[in-house]
């Protein structure tokens, strides 16, 4: 399993001081920034575009993470590889062709990833696995922050992570959703080497101390799965 990382998701930051924002939470350790692009038609919400990612780019030390809530996708594709996303993840359900969306991605340099929500089945990834650097599953309803953390995302790591391990590539398993210092443990035990937090990490303004705590239950999570494993080996 790759590194530990920790994405925290600017929709919950100050919108009005977005790039001091960015550079905030990098200083605070963030690995990577999350971005969450809703379109009020695959998800009620609506948050921000291009423009916006192109906008705290400059901030942006780390790579960007862009999440698409959108429906359709590919138009948006090229403008977000152009306004600087290292990372593209999209929901299957919002593809007419997954596997041309996954190569447009990957066309641009840039890595590739899908979206699972809590009930959609793990059988999406049967014929495209190979072609992802990035699982994203949902452990809320996609659409908004500060949602409650659903505990049936917990087996289905655990089947993501057997899918990665059996498949050898270097792909991460990041997971979206309700992630905060209580479950960070139970969710990197699982097998997540990637946990996004939005209001885990901005309500209360500590942010060095926020991720801190994050990655230290997460490694103390997947320490005890390592040693459970190593036990039975
Ligand atoms: C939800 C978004 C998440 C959200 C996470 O649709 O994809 O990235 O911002 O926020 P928290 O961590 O507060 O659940
Ligand atoms: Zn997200």
């Amino acid at each position: 399993m790759s590194g530990l990382r920790i994405a925290p998701s600017l929709l919950s930051a100050d919108f009005a001081r977005l790039g001091e924002e960015v550079t905030a939470v990098i200083e605070a350790g963030a690995d990577l920034i999350h971005f969450d692009v809703m379109d009020n038609h695959y998800v009620p919400n609506l948050t921000v575009g291009p423009l916006v990612c192109q906008a705290i780019k400059p901030h942006a030390t780390v790579p960007i993470d862009v999440h698409l809530m959108v429906k359709p996708v590919d138009a948006l594709i090229p403008m977000f590889a152009n306004a600087g996303a290292s990372i593209i993840s999209f929901h299957p359900e919002a593809s007419e062709h997954i596997d041309r969306t996954l190569q447009l991605i990957r066309s641009h340099g840039v890595k590739a990833g899908l979206v699972l929500n809590p009930a959609t089945p793990l059988n999406v990834l049967d014929h495209v696995l190979e072609q992802l650097d990035l699982v994203l599953l949902m452990s809320v309803n996609p659409g908004f922050g500060g949602q409650r953390f659903i505990e049936s995302a917990l087996p289905k790591i655990e089947a993501v992570r057997r899918r990665i391990d059996a498949c050898g590539r270097d792909i991460w398993l990041e997971v979206d959703g309700g992630v905060n210092a209580d479950n960070a443990d139970r969710v990197a035990a699982a097998g997540a080497d990637t946990l996004v937090a939005g209001s885990a990490v901005f309500t209360g303004g500590r942010y060095a101390d926020s991720i801190r705590t994050l990655r230290e239950r997460a490694l103390a999570g997947r320490a005890q799965t390592l040693a459970h494993e190593s036990s039975h080996a």
